[in-house]
């Protein structure tokens, strides 16, 4: 009986990918995924990357349509980076909680309250953040861009701690941090990893900087979802244990068939909280349905596209 459901699974997931790259092909589309989405997404798209990557991608595609398989803001920063083009994201309320633990009013009256500093908020921001920013960093250009500043200069980061954290550690900046945070990478468990550890103890940790400082320090690479993927590409190791969104581990697995991958336990061990429920919103369903109609399409507000593009051009050109 088992057997027979997966059957029909297969079944469909294949007529949906069918269906997906006829109308891909009849309506000019680029389909971008960012790492945290189902399996099957990704084995649909056209580009798999990190928030940077897909930055990049976004700001050179000549196609008439970007259907962005990630969360909100990954879809705004598209928007903002072609705003004559047609931005579609297959699950419009895949939010990110991070992004919501930065409000703009208050953040504008944090900002207001420290002229004198330079304010880098990371990509994973309101349009409207963005738009009070001076310059956009992903997690994988921070340290970068933090570093090609005057070591004296004042600066605002936000709204991830964690990060702002790991990022004044590896750089002895002192920036001013917004207490922001993502529930998956907040949420991981320094003792289930420690008895992984005990028992794979020949595995390499590797940790995400939006976790936590305890959960930094005892990493053998911290680094973007692609600079993890690399490290493990490169890396000599037969083990890994995965400390950020689990959906990495199908691209891990994917390039490094010989190795194992195991996803680090989030503190809740009764719910699966190191998968990101907004990333996991959208279906092969969804993308089919947004493709054919078109929709639903991301707009910004003109006015704040405008503003929001200066930070995250000078991101690219930093970066
Ligand atoms: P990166 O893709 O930049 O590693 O960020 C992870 C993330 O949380 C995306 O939402
Ligand atoms: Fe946001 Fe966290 Fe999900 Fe990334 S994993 S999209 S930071 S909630």
């Amino acid at each position: 009986m088992e057997s027979k459901t997966s059957a029909l699974d297969t079944d469909l997931k294949r007529q949906l990918a069918e269906e997906i790259k006829e109308l891909k092909k009849e309506k000019n589309a680029v389909i971008m995924a960012h790492y945290y989405q189902r399996d099957e997404i990704k084995e649909v798209a056209d580009f798999i990357g990190d928030s940077l990557a897909l930055a990049r991608k976004a700001a050179e595609t000549d196609a008439d349509v970007i259907v962005m398989c990630g969360v909100h803001f990954m879809g705004e920063t598209a928007k903002i980076l072609c705003p004559d083009r047609k931005v579609i994201i297959p699950a419009p309320e895949a939010g990110c909680s991070l992004a919501d633990s930065c409000d703009p009013v208050e953040f504008e009256k944090f900002v207001k309250e420290h002229p004198d500093h330079t304010v880098i908020s990371y990509v994973n921001t309101s349009a409207a953040v963005k738009a009070l920013t001076d310059i956009v960093v992903t997690s994988g250009n921070a340290r970068k861009i933090v570093e090609s500043l005057p070591v004296d200069e004042k600066i605002i980061f936000g709204p991830d701690h964690n990060l702002g954290e790991y990022i004044n550690s590896v750089t002895g900046r002192n920036m001013l941090l917004w207490n922001g945070a993502c529930h998956v990478h907040d949420r991981f468990s320094l003792q289930g990893i420690a008895e992984l550890k005990k028992a794979h103890p020949g595995a390499k940790v590797l940790v995400h900087p939006e976790c936590r400082r305890p959960l930094q320090l005892i990493a053998d690479k911290v680094g973007s979802t692609a600079a993890l993927l690399e490290f493990a590409r490169k890396d000599d190791a037969k083990e890994y244990i995965v400390v950020t969104e689990s959906g990495i581990l199908f691209d891990m697995e994917k390039e490094c068939p010989e190795k194992t991958f195991i996803p680090a336990p989030a503190e809740d061990a009764e719910c699966q909280c190191n998968q990101c429920e907004y990333m996991k919103m959208i279906t092969l369903e969804k993308l089919r349905d947004s493709l054919r109609d078109g929709k639903p399409e991301i707009e910004v507000v003109p006015e704040i596209c405008q503003k929001a593009l200066r930070p995250i051009e000078r991101m690219l050109q930093l970066s």
